[in-house]
């Protein structure tokens, strides 16, 4: 990760509120914004991780709260503190996920670990769009970026319960962002492959040579951190301030391609 001094800051006096930033996609984002000038709210129920993260990032630029996103006064609570402590919400990103259980036979599948996964996956993102449109109504702008999957449009890569959070998601962002853009609101998705972070090596059971050795259409490629650090930098910054309704997908041409039947 870089921004020496040379480099312009493309977040400067912003201020972001993250979701399961205490770990993954949503630790390294959280840096790469304060890198950018950005302050950022880390919500998290990891207490000590989140914290830890804090600590590193240094107390002038992050805070730590505890959120748990399926509960809807924990979110509100926690764009709530936003304000107080920085003033204003510009960017929101609903990143908590959670992978469940790997059930490749729907009859193993039940309907509290459906419900799990969707209320964390779904349901979060939904209380955290509506309560940073909330504050960012009266602002008149924003940028809300709902983390989604290559499991947002395409299926088989995992759990029933995972795929369909994740369409959901999809469908939650455009839905907000036809809402929303009255209010000079944007929403996107952020769609990447497949990354080594404790929920994938725990969901797919996989160490680091394993991740090297998936699928990637892009030879010698596979997605980092630093990927999707950069795509939600895009999506945060007024770089894309007429980008709305959009599912930026980070997977290397992943999705669009038919392996089973491709000329190439
Ligand atoms: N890693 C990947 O390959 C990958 C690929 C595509 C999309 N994603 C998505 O990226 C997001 C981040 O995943 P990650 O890979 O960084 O995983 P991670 O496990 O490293 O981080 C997820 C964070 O969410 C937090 N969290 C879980 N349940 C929560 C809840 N109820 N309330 C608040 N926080 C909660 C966890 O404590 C953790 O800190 C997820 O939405 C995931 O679906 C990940």
């Amino acid at each position: 990760m870089e921004n020496g001094s040379a480099e312009p800051k493309r977040l400067e006096g912003k201020v972001a509120l993250i979701t399961g930033g205490a770990s993954g996609i949503g630790e390294y984002t959280a840096k790469s914004f304060v890198k950018h000038g950005a302050k950022v709210m880390i919500a998290d129920i990891q207490d000590e991780l989140g914290q830890n993260v804090c600590n590193n990032i240094g107390q002038q630029s992050a805070s730590y709260i505890h959120c748990d996103v399926t509960i809807e006064s924990h979110l509100q609570n926690a764009v709530d503190s936003t304000l107080s402590i920085y003033g204003k919400l510009d960017i929101m990103i609903n990143n908590a996920g959670f992978g469940g259980l790997q059930y490749p036979n729907i009859l193993d599948n039940t309907q509290f670990e459906f419900e799990k996964v969707m209320k964390v996956n779904l349901v979060g993102p939904f209380l955290g769009t509506k309560h940073a449109a909330r504050v960012m109504m009266p602002a008149q702008r924003g940028s809300i970026i709902n983390m989604g999957s290559i499991s947002c449009s395409i299926a088989g890569a995992a759990s029933h319960a995972y795929v369909s959070s994740k369409h959901g998601v999809l469908g939650l962002t455009k839905n907000s962002a036809v809402e929303l853009g009255k209010y000079g609101i944007r929403v996107n998705c952020l769609s990447s492959h497949v990354i080594s972070t404790p929920m994938t090596r725990d969901f797919f059971k996989l160490d680091d040579e394993g991740f090297c050795k998936v699928y990637s259409n892009i030879k010698g490629a596979m997605c980092t951190l630093e990927d999707v650090a950069q795509a939600a930098l895009y999506l945060a910054s007024d770089d894309s301030k007429f980008v709305s309704g959009h599912n930026l997908v980070v997977d290397g041409g992943f999705s669009v391609l038919n392996r089973g039947f491709c000329m190439f």
